[in-house]
Protein backbone atom coordinates (compact mmCIF):
# COMPACT_ATOMS: atom_id res chain seq x y z
CA UNK A 1 0.00 0.00 0.00
CA UNK A 2 1.50 3.27 -0.92
CA UNK A 3 1.36 5.60 1.39
CA UNK A 4 1.52 9.50 0.68
CA UNK A 5 2.67 11.81 3.89
CA UNK A 6 3.78 15.54 2.54
CA UNK A 7 5.84 17.17 4.64
CA UNK A 8 8.57 19.04 2.22
CA UNK A 9 7.92 22.87 1.61
CA UNK A 10 7.09 23.34 -2.13
CA UNK A 11 8.64 26.17 -4.38
CA UNK A 12 7.01 25.04 -7.73
CA UNK A 13 3.57 23.93 -8.83
CA UNK A 14 2.70 20.51 -10.01
CA UNK A 15 3.54 20.02 -13.55
CA UNK A 16 1.55 17.50 -15.44
CA UNK A 17 4.28 17.83 -18.29
CA UNK A 18 7.07 16.06 -16.35
CA UNK A 19 6.62 11.95 -15.92
CA UNK A 20 9.08 10.73 -13.27
CA UNK A 21 10.40 6.57 -14.57
CA UNK A 22 10.39 4.43 -11.69
CA UNK A 23 12.72 2.14 -13.12
CA UNK A 24 13.14 0.49 -9.39
CA UNK A 25 12.63 -3.43 -8.71
CA UNK A 26 12.23 -2.42 -4.92
CA UNK A 27 8.51 -1.24 -3.82
CA UNK A 28 10.74 0.52 -0.89
CA UNK A 29 12.36 2.96 -3.18
CA UNK A 30 9.27 3.35 -5.22
CA UNK A 31 7.36 4.47 -2.28
CA UNK A 32 10.21 6.80 -1.17
CA UNK A 33 10.55 8.46 -4.39
CA UNK A 34 6.50 8.54 -4.73
CA UNK A 35 6.43 10.42 -1.55
CA UNK A 36 9.16 12.78 -1.99
CA UNK A 37 7.95 13.69 -5.05
CA UNK A 38 4.20 13.79 -4.56
CA UNK A 39 3.51 18.00 -4.20
CA UNK A 40 4.76 18.24 -7.63
CA UNK A 41 4.90 15.47 -9.58
CA UNK A 42 2.18 13.70 -10.84
CA UNK A 43 2.40 11.55 -13.48
CA UNK A 44 4.66 8.30 -13.08
CA UNK A 45 6.76 5.87 -15.55
CA UNK A 46 6.24 1.89 -14.78
CA UNK A 47 8.22 -0.04 -16.37
CA UNK A 48 9.18 -3.65 -17.80
CA UNK A 49 11.91 -3.57 -14.67
CA UNK A 50 9.25 -2.54 -11.99
CA UNK A 51 6.20 -4.32 -13.55
CA UNK A 52 8.27 -7.56 -13.83
CA UNK A 53 9.25 -7.62 -10.10
CA UNK A 54 6.01 -6.14 -8.36
CA UNK A 55 2.69 -7.20 -11.12
CA UNK A 56 -0.26 -4.92 -11.83
CA UNK A 57 -0.82 -4.09 -8.60
CA UNK A 58 1.94 -0.78 -8.36
CA UNK A 59 -0.38 0.27 -11.34
CA UNK A 60 -3.34 0.00 -8.94
CA UNK A 61 -1.34 1.35 -6.21
CA UNK A 62 -0.09 4.21 -7.74
CA UNK A 63 -3.48 5.26 -9.18
CA UNK A 64 -4.68 4.53 -6.12
CA UNK A 65 -2.89 7.20 -4.24
CA UNK A 66 -4.19 9.31 -7.18
CA UNK A 67 -1.13 9.30 -9.72
CA UNK A 68 -1.17 9.20 -13.27
CA UNK A 69 0.08 6.42 -14.98
CA UNK A 70 2.41 5.61 -18.19
CA UNK A 71 2.61 2.07 -17.82
CA UNK A 72 5.77 1.56 -20.40
CA UNK A 73 5.85 -1.96 -21.26
CA UNK A 74 6.45 -1.33 -25.27
CA UNK A 75 4.32 -4.50 -26.37
CA UNK A 76 5.07 -5.77 -29.91
CA UNK A 77 3.83 -8.70 -30.99
CA UNK A 78 1.02 -10.42 -33.17
CA UNK A 79 -2.39 -8.46 -33.14
CA UNK A 80 -4.51 -10.44 -31.17
CA UNK A 81 -1.72 -10.70 -28.17
CA UNK A 82 -1.01 -7.00 -28.11
CA UNK A 83 -5.01 -6.53 -28.11
CA UNK A 84 -5.18 -8.77 -25.53
CA UNK A 85 -1.88 -7.36 -23.50
CA UNK A 86 -3.50 -3.18 -24.21
CA UNK A 87 -6.86 -4.59 -22.88
CA UNK A 88 -5.51 -5.81 -19.34
CA UNK A 89 -3.25 -2.72 -19.60
CA UNK A 90 -6.45 -0.70 -19.57
CA UNK A 91 -8.61 -2.71 -17.09
CA UNK A 92 -5.38 -1.78 -14.06
CA UNK A 93 -6.12 1.77 -15.05
CA UNK A 94 -3.06 2.63 -16.61
CA UNK A 95 -3.73 6.07 -18.43
CA UNK A 96 -1.28 6.21 -20.94
CA UNK A 97 0.43 2.78 -22.76
CA UNK A 98 2.67 2.39 -25.35
CA UNK A 99 2.99 -0.26 -27.86
CA UNK A 100 6.30 -0.80 -30.98
CA UNK A 101 4.96 1.31 -34.36
CA UNK A 102 7.49 -1.29 -35.81
CA UNK A 103 4.79 -4.01 -34.94
CA UNK A 104 2.86 -2.58 -37.80
CA UNK A 105 -0.59 -1.21 -38.37
CA UNK A 106 -2.80 -3.64 -38.40
CA UNK A 107 -1.11 -4.38 -35.08
CA UNK A 108 -1.77 -0.99 -33.91
CA UNK A 109 -5.10 -0.65 -34.97
CA UNK A 110 -6.09 -3.83 -33.14
CA UNK A 111 -4.67 -2.59 -29.95
CA UNK A 112 -6.49 0.76 -30.61
CA UNK A 113 -9.89 -0.73 -31.20
CA UNK A 114 -8.88 -2.97 -27.88
CA UNK A 115 -8.36 0.05 -25.51
CA UNK A 116 -11.77 1.58 -26.94
CA UNK A 117 -13.62 -1.34 -26.35
CA UNK A 118 -12.29 -2.33 -22.69
CA UNK A 119 -13.09 1.38 -21.81
CA UNK A 120 -16.20 1.83 -23.48
CA UNK A 121 -17.24 -1.56 -21.22
CA UNK A 122 -15.77 -0.22 -17.99
CA UNK A 123 -17.26 3.39 -18.11
CA UNK A 124 -13.83 5.11 -18.32
CA UNK A 125 -12.18 7.53 -20.75
CA UNK A 126 -9.33 5.47 -23.15
CA UNK A 127 -6.46 5.96 -22.14
CA UNK A 128 -3.72 7.60 -24.41
CA UNK A 129 -1.89 4.70 -26.75
CA UNK A 130 1.33 5.95 -28.27
CA UNK A 131 3.40 4.46 -30.62
CA UNK A 132 7.46 3.60 -29.38
CA UNK A 133 9.36 5.04 -32.47
CA UNK A 134 12.99 4.64 -32.78
CA UNK A 135 14.47 3.90 -29.09
CA UNK A 136 16.61 7.21 -28.27
CA UNK A 137 19.08 4.69 -26.89
CA UNK A 138 20.34 4.44 -30.85
CA UNK A 139 21.60 6.89 -33.28
CA UNK A 140 22.11 7.38 -36.54
CA UNK A 141 25.47 5.15 -36.96
CA UNK A 142 23.63 2.22 -34.36
CA UNK A 143 20.52 2.16 -36.06
CA UNK A 144 22.14 1.62 -39.87
CA UNK A 145 23.95 -0.96 -38.85
CA UNK A 146 21.67 -2.90 -36.52
CA UNK A 147 18.87 -2.56 -39.08
CA UNK A 148 20.79 -2.70 -41.87
CA UNK A 149 18.61 0.36 -43.23
CA UNK A 150 19.36 2.58 -45.90
CA UNK A 151 16.77 5.43 -44.65
CA UNK A 152 18.18 7.94 -42.11
CA UNK A 153 17.09 7.23 -38.28
CA UNK A 154 14.33 10.97 -38.43
CA UNK A 155 13.41 9.30 -41.57
CA UNK A 156 11.94 6.31 -40.07
CA UNK A 157 10.49 7.88 -37.25
CA UNK A 158 8.80 10.15 -39.16
CA UNK A 159 7.30 7.39 -40.80
CA UNK A 160 7.01 5.21 -37.83
CA UNK A 161 5.24 8.24 -36.57
CA UNK A 162 2.63 8.85 -39.58
CA UNK A 163 1.60 4.59 -39.38
CA UNK A 164 0.49 5.07 -35.98
CA UNK A 165 -1.47 8.08 -36.73
CA UNK A 166 -3.41 5.93 -39.38
CA UNK A 167 -3.69 3.61 -37.30
CA UNK A 168 -5.75 5.83 -35.25
CA UNK A 169 -3.06 6.11 -31.83
CA UNK A 170 -3.12 8.83 -30.13
CA UNK A 171 0.88 9.96 -30.41
CA UNK A 172 4.62 8.83 -30.42
CA UNK A 173 7.62 8.62 -28.09
CA UNK A 174 10.38 9.86 -29.86
CA UNK A 175 13.39 11.46 -28.98
CA UNK A 176 13.19 14.94 -28.70
CA UNK A 177 15.59 15.74 -31.88
CA UNK A 178 12.55 14.21 -34.19
CA UNK A 179 9.81 16.28 -32.47
CA UNK A 180 9.89 18.96 -35.13
CA UNK A 181 9.30 16.57 -38.22
CA UNK A 182 6.64 14.58 -36.34
CA UNK A 183 5.19 17.90 -35.40
CA UNK A 184 5.26 18.61 -39.28
CA UNK A 185 3.68 15.07 -40.52
CA UNK A 186 1.19 14.67 -38.42
CA UNK A 187 0.25 18.07 -37.07
CA UNK A 188 -0.28 20.22 -33.70
CA UNK A 189 -2.87 17.97 -31.63
CA UNK A 190 -0.52 14.62 -32.10
CA UNK A 191 0.75 13.51 -28.64
CA UNK A 192 4.17 13.78 -28.22
CA UNK A 193 6.03 12.16 -25.41
CA UNK A 194 10.05 12.51 -24.82
CA UNK A 195 12.38 10.47 -23.21
CA UNK A 196 16.05 11.26 -23.66
CA UNK A 197 15.76 14.30 -21.46
CA UNK A 198 18.94 15.50 -19.96
CA UNK A 199 19.48 18.40 -17.76
CA UNK A 200 22.76 19.67 -18.66
CA UNK A 201 24.34 19.01 -15.49
CA UNK A 202 23.47 15.00 -15.39
CA UNK A 203 25.71 12.10 -17.66
CA UNK A 204 24.13 10.88 -20.66
CA UNK A 205 23.68 6.84 -19.40
CA UNK A 206 22.90 5.17 -22.32
CA UNK A 207 20.93 7.60 -24.01
CA UNK A 208 22.51 9.45 -27.20
CA UNK A 209 19.72 11.78 -28.84
CA UNK A 210 19.39 14.09 -25.65
CA UNK A 211 17.64 17.49 -25.10
CA UNK A 212 17.72 19.43 -21.95
CA UNK A 213 14.12 19.47 -20.95
CA UNK A 214 13.67 23.28 -21.45
CA UNK A 215 14.67 22.52 -25.00
CA UNK A 216 12.30 19.41 -25.32
CA UNK A 217 9.51 21.38 -24.03
CA UNK A 218 10.02 24.15 -26.38
CA UNK A 219 10.55 21.98 -28.96
CA UNK A 220 7.12 21.04 -28.84
CA UNK A 221 7.12 18.19 -26.96
CA UNK A 222 3.62 17.37 -24.67
CA UNK A 223 5.35 15.69 -22.30
CA UNK A 224 8.99 14.69 -21.09
CA UNK A 225 9.92 11.69 -19.53
CA UNK A 226 13.13 11.59 -17.11
CA UNK A 227 14.66 8.64 -15.42
CA UNK A 228 18.17 8.71 -13.71
CA UNK A 229 18.49 12.24 -13.33
CA UNK A 230 16.20 12.28 -10.96
CA UNK A 231 16.13 8.93 -9.69
CA UNK A 232 19.89 8.46 -8.74
CA UNK A 233 20.44 12.13 -7.67
CA UNK A 234 22.00 12.87 -4.81
CA UNK A 235 18.74 14.63 -3.66
CA UNK A 236 15.90 13.70 -5.77
CA UNK A 237 13.56 16.27 -4.95
CA UNK A 238 15.79 19.06 -5.27
CA UNK A 239 16.62 17.42 -8.98
CA UNK A 240 12.97 17.53 -10.26
CA UNK A 241 12.70 20.81 -8.60
CA UNK A 242 15.30 22.12 -10.89
CA UNK A 243 13.59 20.43 -13.80
CA UNK A 244 10.34 22.21 -13.10
CA UNK A 245 11.76 25.43 -12.71
CA UNK A 246 13.54 25.22 -15.58
CA UNK A 247 10.22 24.20 -17.88
CA UNK A 248 8.19 26.70 -16.77
CA UNK A 249 10.90 29.65 -16.83
O1 LIG B 1 16.96 7.20 -16.92
P1 LIG B 1 16.43 7.81 -18.19
O2 LIG B 1 16.00 9.26 -18.03
O3 LIG B 1 17.32 7.57 -19.38
O4 LIG B 1 15.06 6.99 -18.43
C1 LIG B 1 14.31 7.08 -19.62
C2 LIG B 1 13.16 6.15 -19.52
O5 LIG B 1 12.40 6.25 -20.70
C3 LIG B 1 13.54 4.68 -19.36
O6 LIG B 1 12.60 4.10 -18.47
C4 LIG B 1 13.39 4.09 -20.74
O7 LIG B 1 12.97 2.75 -20.72
C5 LIG B 1 12.28 4.98 -21.33
N1 LIG B 1 12.27 5.10 -22.78
C6 LIG B 1 13.37 5.52 -23.53
N2 LIG B 1 13.28 5.59 -24.90
C7 LIG B 1 12.15 5.28 -25.53
C8 LIG B 1 11.03 4.87 -24.77
C9 LIG B 1 11.12 4.83 -23.38
O8 LIG B 1 14.40 5.85 -22.96
N3 LIG B 1 12.07 5.41 -26.84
Amino acid sequence: MLVIIWNQKLTVRMDNRLIVALDFDDLGQVTQTVRELSGFVSWFKVGKQLFTSTGPCIVEQLCGAEKSVFLDLKFHDIPNTVGGAVASAVAIGANMINIHASGGIEMMKTANRSAEEVSDKLGISKPKLLGVTVLTSMNQATFQGDFASSRTLSEQVAYLAVCAQEAGLDGVVASPLEIEIIRKRCGARFWIVTPGVRPKSSSLGDQKRVMTPREAIDAGANQIVVGRPITQAVDSFQATELILEEINK
